[in-house]
């Protein structure tokens, strides 16, 4: 079984987003096998940084995405920095692997599961359901 599993309530019903979330699982899912296995720190710098670049592309994607739709200001505006916290935290462990202070570690696994899954089902979810008012008959 995999660490992360996709599930339908993850699912907004905007398919390229979708898409980009089930991406992220299965990166997540990469590193955590890479962390169990014997590591290399070479490689598994480089599934990190492929997810924070991915994780990158995803976020503004999404930004762009909901910048479009009439959507709260504030609701942006903490999404927003949702995102750039996360951001900042994977760069902080990336840093730490990079220096040798740190490896692949089951905490900092357990974070990005949790993150995610926290983050696509709360946040990520009030603009899914923005949209559906937008797009409901009245
Ligand atoms: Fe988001
Ligand atoms: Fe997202």
């Amino acid at each position: 079984m995999d660490f992360l599993q996709w599930n339908e309530k993850y699912a907004l019903g905007i398919q390229e987003i979708d898409s980009q979330h089930q991406s992220l699982f299965l990166l997540i899912n990469r590193l955590y096998r890479q962390m169990i296995r014997v590591s290399d720190p070479i490689e598994d710098n480089e599934i990190l940084d492929e997810l924070i670049k991915y994780t990158k592309v995803h976020f503004s994607f999404e930004e762009n995405f909901f910048d479009k739709i009439s959507f709260a200001e504030s609701d942006k505006k903490l999404h927003k920095m949702e995102h750039l916290n996360f951001c900042a935290k994977i760069e902080e462990f990336q840093e730490k692997m990079l220096s040798g202070e740190e490896g692949l570690t089951t905490s900092m696994m357990i974070f990005l599961k949790d993150w995610l899954k926290n983050h696509i089902l709360k946040t990520d979810m009030t603009y899914k359901i923005e949209l559906d008012k937008i797009s409901a008959p009245e």
